[in-house]
């Protein structure tokens, strides 16, 4: 019997692509750039399982092309990229890779809230530019993070992870979350608020929230005017979520003091784009998951996602519930 046939989007480490192999006839989109649509299309014409990254955008189109395709898997825990009730509907399953990058992530999130306070990105231009003549008392003065009052939009699994590394900074917590979360307020000592309230009162303030049509936009020009005009926004979630010409305005107007982002509205964001002229922005291309051992994990989960669909069993990280004869997958 011919094996079932995987189409990979971009290459990802070899330790997925070989639980891949067990099973399955793979074929990797080896280019630097995502795979253009109608590739797309052609290769889910012949394929079973896709799994794609969060590059790909993958619609109804997508899916009807694939006249066997069983299962898609993101490269990625946000599934926004993903039509993902259109797959329910064709009974195609999906799956992603929570947990394992909550951690990383985390990590980069803090790493932007200190390089933004401490204005290391820009102390390191201007050091290596033979700036430097002395050691001086109000050069490159930032801001302290400890002590100083986190807000957390969203207190899902980063969230809590951002509140435990802000936890050993001294740092209060406040957060928005559609439901509290004993656990957090224990733990942490973190207090649930409205949105506007976090925002009136943190000195920064972290988005760990999914994108939804309810999230997109969330934080635009009324929500900056809220904000103490020291705050610092955090963005490694996804870009829409802050409507990005309302931060520009309010990082240049003084609203704000500055933002880290790994995010954008448009990924990559236009080198031209005036927000990465301003001195108050670090900036990087989404690289929240981006340590070898995280990515690593990713590629045999998403993998491992692939195969379960494949045989009709359940996803070990499934998105969505789909029955198929003689049960679910
Ligand atoms: C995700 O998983 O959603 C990240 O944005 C990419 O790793």
């Amino acid at each position: 019997m011919d094996k079932p046939r995987v189409f990979v989007t971009r290459r990802i480490p070899e330790e997925g692509i070989a639980v891949l192999e067990r099973m399955a006839e793979v074929t990797i989109w080896t280019d630097e750039l995502p795979p253009p649509h109608e590739i797309l299309l052609r290769e889910v014409m012949r394929s079973d399982g896709l799994l794609c990254m969060l590059t790909d955008k993958i619609d109804i189109d997508v899916m009807d092309a694939g006249p066997n395709l069983k299962v898609i898997s993101n490269y990625a825990v946000g599934v926004d990229n993903i039509d993902v009730q259109a797959a329910t509907d064709r009974g195609i399953a999906v799956g992603n890779t929570p947990g394992v990058l909550t951690e990383t992530t985390a990590d980069l999130a803090f790493a932007l809230l200190l390089a933004t306070a401490r204005r290391i990105v820009e102390a390191d231009k201007y050091l290596r530019a033979c700036g430097w003549r002395a050691w001086g008392p109000t050069l490159f003065l930032g801001q302290d993070a400890h002590n100083a009052t986190l807000g957390i939009v969203g207190m899902g699994r980063i969230g809590r992870e951002m509140a435990r590394r802000a936890k050993g900074f001294s740092m209060p917590i406040l957060y928005t979350n559609p439901s509290p979360s004993p656990e957090v307020e224990e733990e942490f000592g973190a207090k649930r608020v409205s949105l506007d309230d976090l925002l009136r009162q943190s000195d920064f303030v972290s988005i760990h929230t999914p994108l939804t049509p309810e999230t997109r936009h969330l934080i635009s020009e009324r929500e900056f005017d809220l904000m103490k005009p020291t705050a610092i926004l955090i963005n490694t979630a996804r870009g829409p979520i802050v409507d990005q010409k309302a931060l520009y305005q309010a990082l240049s107007n003084g609203k704000i003091a500055g933002a880290g982002l790994d995010v954008f509205e448009e990924e990559p964001v236009d080198c031209g784009d005036p927000l990465l002229a301003l001195d108050n922005v670090v900036a990087v291309p989404h690289i929240g998951s981006a340590s070898v051992a995280t990515r690593t994990k990713m590629a045999v989960m998403a993998a491992e996602n692939i195969i379960a669909g494949l045989k009709s069993e359940p996803l070990p990280h499934p998105v969505n519930t789909v029955s198929i004869p003689g049960g679910t997958k």
